[in-house]
């Protein structure tokens, strides 16, 4: 469904993007991990066509981005921005139903998909009508995923959408992209540098650093397999307790404890 082909962007004398090559199918949950700066962004922008590329290409749906129109292609794939950027003179509804006004639905149409999303995204409807600045970063975060969903497109790109929120509303929102993954059968490619998350929610994981793809792999490959020092280091002790279940987390906690009676 998308098909990225050695890929180089650069800025100034340094590649960003180094060669970088990757099939995503459809159905796939591709998490993008790696150091900041390593790309993942950039990455993520070139596929609909909000950063131009200089070599390779990339091809979503059997045509190449080159011929694609840039606003049929941004109405085919959802995306959710780092740091969120919900407009903020706009209401939760309005910021929610912005794609759709390119559709040319009415406004009951419209209104029925918002409400729709804000109960999928598990917030209450009352919401619909505050703006921006009258939300918890979670719920910002929340709305931001809704807008993605809006256009009901195949292919969701979401660059670290839970960046900013606490440990346990990020579990909650890691839980419910989870499921939306496998209720709504979307493909989703999805960038963090956190390692949890990563083993947490990808079918596919692939490691980045400095421009290019080191390693796309399934988590277990990539916790007892890692390609690279690099990859080691980065993924380290934390990438085996991703893979141990809660009941594994619990038996470990508890025979620890014993030990110190
Ligand atoms: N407009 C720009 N002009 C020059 N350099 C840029 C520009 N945008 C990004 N870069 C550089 O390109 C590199 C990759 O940036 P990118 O935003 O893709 O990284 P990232 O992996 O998403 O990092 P992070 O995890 O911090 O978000 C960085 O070194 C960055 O400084
Ligand atoms: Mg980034």
């Amino acid at each position: 469904m998308i098909k990225i082909k050695n890929v180089v962007k650069s800025y100034g004398d340094s590649n960003i993007l180094d060669g970088v090559s990757l099939d995503i199918d459809p159905g796939d949950f591709v998490v993008i991990l790696g150091p900041s700066g390593c790309g993942k962004t950039t990455l993520l922008k070139s596929i609909n066509k909000m950063h131009p590329i200089e070599k390779g290409d990339i091809i979503v749906d059997g045509l190449s981005i080159s011929k694609w129109d840039k606003v049929a292609l941004r109405k085919s794939i959802g995306y959710v921005i780092q740091q969120v950027g919900l407009l903020p003179h706009l209401t939760v509804r309005e910021n929610i139903e912005f794609t759709l006004k390119l559709q040319g639905l009415g406004k009951t149409e419209k209104n029925k998909v918002s409400s729709k999303l804000i109960s999928l995204m598990g917030m209450n409807e009352e919401i619909l009508d505050r703006r921006p600045r009258e939300l918890s970063g979670g719920q910002k975060q929340r709305v931001g995923v809704a807008r993605a969903l809006a256009a009901d497109a195949e292919i969701i790109l979401m660059d670290e959408p839970f960046g900013a929120v606490d440990e346990i509303v990020r579990r909650n929102l890691q839980s419910e992209i989870k499921r939306l993954h496998k209720d709504l059968g979307k493909t989703i490619v999805f960038v963090t540098h956190d390692i949890e998350e990563a083993l947490f929610l990808g079918t596919k994981i692939v490691f980045m650093d400095k421009g290019r793809i080191i390693q796309v792999s399934s988590k277990e490959e990539l916790v007892f397999y890692p390609k690279t020092e690099t990859v080691k280091n980065f993924i380290g002790r934390k990438g085996i307790k991703s893979l141990l279940s809660e009941e594994e987390l619990d038996g470990i906690y508890e025979s620890k404890k014993k030990e110190l009676v």
